[in-house]
């Protein structure tokens, strides 16, 4: 049975394309970057192509690059290190109640070590109001942090209209852009972010590397302290083989964003239009339109995602039912419940994310083979003959 992966929010394939580049990094070229000589240079010279990759990709300076462990660390460093940075101006953090974990946990920590953190609420799509960043701004705010997309539930939200006021007001703005890097068309200067978060294995690279950009001038405490590498602010020994990696999943994405987000749209559209022709009393969540163009997420009465997943795994369909970092916690989803949904539906979510292979007869497939395992959960759910 071919399998079809259609989990590519919770990671995607390394493209062969990426293997293939970074080989030679564990092998011939395996220099240390700091190291003078020519194979610790011809290390260091592939790393900065591989950062300019990525700032063009975003259409950042390479200088403003600074490679982390993956996404969690670029939200711990871009939070910790500004609240840190900006203590003697205040202590107040304004952030949403839909972040990832990456970002709400860090926020946990700092309020531990008394900052405020004010969590806003957003609609029943997702979206947060601008509006009420500008009313939770107080004096001692030294720090707005809003995602750029969600990845449960795929809503982009309004990041230009969010920095306008953090700028106005001389506030920094970090966007947690892990699952749009790549897959939507970015710039740092249009969207007037001050640092955002990528990770490489979200965009075909491998795992393990990811990136925080945060724009000249901006004051930061460092992350690691040690050896000086990342300008000072990241020390430890560069992993140049999944740097390089990672900065040609940036050049592919490059060239591929415009092709990819048509044509997943496409699917994505079908898919959904599919599935409420064929299953009644399902919902979709997060915004109608304004949502990433790879993301399906719905929920489906009387049913539990967790048994829908099984029973698409047993047929070869690989979905999710939140993000899958916090899926095996077998809590409602926090994201689900921020857009106000009840306990029943956030437990009968599933979600798909799409990927750049994902073909048209993938998602047949899906309209084919799950209504069917949906007829079957309900015709043995307590949760319908509870009702009935
Ligand atoms: C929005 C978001 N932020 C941060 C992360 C964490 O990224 P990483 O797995 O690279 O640490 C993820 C991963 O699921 C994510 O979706």
């Amino acid at each position: 049975m071919k399998r079809i992966y259609l989990d590519h929010a919770a990671t995607t394939p390394t493209y062969p394309e990426v293997v293939e580049a970074m080989l030679p990094y564990f092998t011939d070229a395996f220099g240390n970057p700091s190291s003078p000589y020519s194979l610790g240079q011809e290390a260091k010279a592939a790393a900065e192509e591989a950062r300019d990759k990525i700032a063009h990709l975003i259409g950042a300076q390479s200088e403003e690059i600074i490679f982390t462990s993956g996404g969690t660390e670029a939200d711990n460093f871009a939070i910790k290190g500004i609240a840190y940075a900006n203590e003697h101006k205040g202590n107040h953090i304004i952030t949403t109640s839909i972040e990832h974990n990456a970002v709400l946990e860090p926020c946990k920590f700092l309020k531990s070590q008394g900052f405020k953190v004010t969590y806003l609420p957003v609609d029943k799509s997702g979206l947060v109001d601008p509006q009420e960043i500008k009313k939770a701004i107080t004096h001692k705010t030294i720090l707005v942090s809003v995602m750029h997309a969600n990845n449960e539930v795929g809503t982009i939200e309004p990041i230009v209209e969010i920095a306008e006021i953090a700028k106005e007001k001389e506030i920094c703005f970090h966007t947690d852009a892990v699952q749009t890097v790549g897959h939507i068309p970015l710039n740092v200067d249009e969207l007037e972010v001050d640092l955002l978060s990528m990770s490489a294995h979200k965009l075909y690279g491998p795992k393990g590397i990811g990136a925080l950009y945060i724009r000249k001038g901006t004051r930061i405490t460092p992350f690691m302290h040690g050896g000086g590498q990342e300008r000072g602010r990241r020390a430890s020994t560069e992993n140049v083989p999944a740097i390089v990696g990672f900065g040609t999943a940036a050049e592919i994405a490059q060239r591929e964003i415009d092709r990819e987000v048509k044509g997943l749209v496409s699917l994505r559209d079908k898919l959904i239009q599919g599935l409420f022709e064929r299953i009644v009393q399902i919902h979709l969540n997060g915004h109608p339109w304004q949502r990433l163009p790879n993301n399906v997420n719905v929920s489906i009465e009387f049913i539990e995602g967790e048994s829908i997943l099984i029973s698409l795994d047993l047929e070869g369909i690989v979905a999710s039912t939140g993000s899958a970092c916090s899926s095996n916690a077998l809590e409602p989803s926090h994201v689900l419940l921020a857009l106000g949904l009840t306990g029943e539906l956030t437990r009968g979510s599933v979600r798909f994310s799409l990927g750049r292979e994902t073909t048209e007869e993938e998602v047949d497939r899906v309209l084919e083979v799950l209504p069917r395992i949906v007829t079957r959960l309900r015709s043995i759910s307590p949760l319908l003959k509870s009702r009935t």
